[in-house]
């Protein structure tokens, strides 16, 4: 499973990105917000660091205006990936700019048939969020499941990125179903690595070794 980094903030995609855990990274209109930063200026950062898929979202509400806004974001790097939201109008603008070989996330997912429109307007990726579902006490993760069989019935090739995480167990469980992709901020990424019985073992190792009196160097 690929994992995308859920923020604008570069220091944190840059901490992330030297171990080897950035595929990609995605923001949205709040994401830029949060960081201050100019969305050209910011994005363009974020895609010099990255080689993988940098999500960049439109704000029109119309297609012809995501279209256009599609195209300006996408002059900032070859790597961009235009997001547009999953309404009917983000659902032409998909097909439009699929067609012109761009690379289209469609955002704002929350069932399972607006994943199936996603697929045939050509996306290539569509973002489910899980914990805006969780939020109304909807099984966030029943969603990837649907969508991963739906797309696995037919062969689609949109790719499942599984947005909206907010725990190290949505990483796992994502990745159990099979999501191609998990976008997280990098907070739950790190709590990935959290283990209290790994904590408590190297305490034992630790104090087990001090015993030893020994040094290494
Ligand atoms: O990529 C979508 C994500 O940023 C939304 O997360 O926690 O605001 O639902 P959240």
């Amino acid at each position: 499973m690929r994992f995308f980094v859920d923020t604008a903030e570069i220091d944190a995609i840059k901490e992330l990105h030297d171990l080897g855990m950035v595929d990609g990274v995605t923001t949205n209109p709040s994401l830029i917000m949060k960081s201050g930063r100019d969305i050209k200026e910011v994005t363009k950062e974020i895609c010099d660091l990255v080689d993988g898929p940098v999500s960049a979202e439109t704000v029109a509400l119309d297609a012809e205006g995501m279209i256009n806004e599609g195209r300006e974001l996408a002059k900032i790097a070859d790597n961009i990936a235009i997001k547009v939201p999953l309404t009917w109008a983000g659902l032409k603008a998909c097909k439009t700019l699929s067609d012109e070989g761009r690379m289209v996330n469609v955002t704002l997912c929350f069932s399972a048939n607006q994943a199936l429109l996603a697929a045939k307007a050509g996306a290539t990726f569509i973002s489910p969020f899980i914990g805006r579902l969780d939020d109304i006490n909807i099984d966030g993760l029943d969603l990837i499941a649907d969508i991963r069989t739906i797309y696995d019935n037919y062969g689609f090739e949109t790719n499942i990125l599984a947005a909206s995480i907010r725990t190290a167990n949505h990483m796992s469980d994502c990745a159990k179903i099979g999501a191609d992709v998990a976008t997280a901020p990098p907070a739950v990424i790190k709590a990935m690595a959290n283990h209290v019985l790994t904590d408590k073992g190297l305490d034992a190792f630790l104090k087990d070794w001090e015993k030893t009196g020994q040094k290494i160097l």
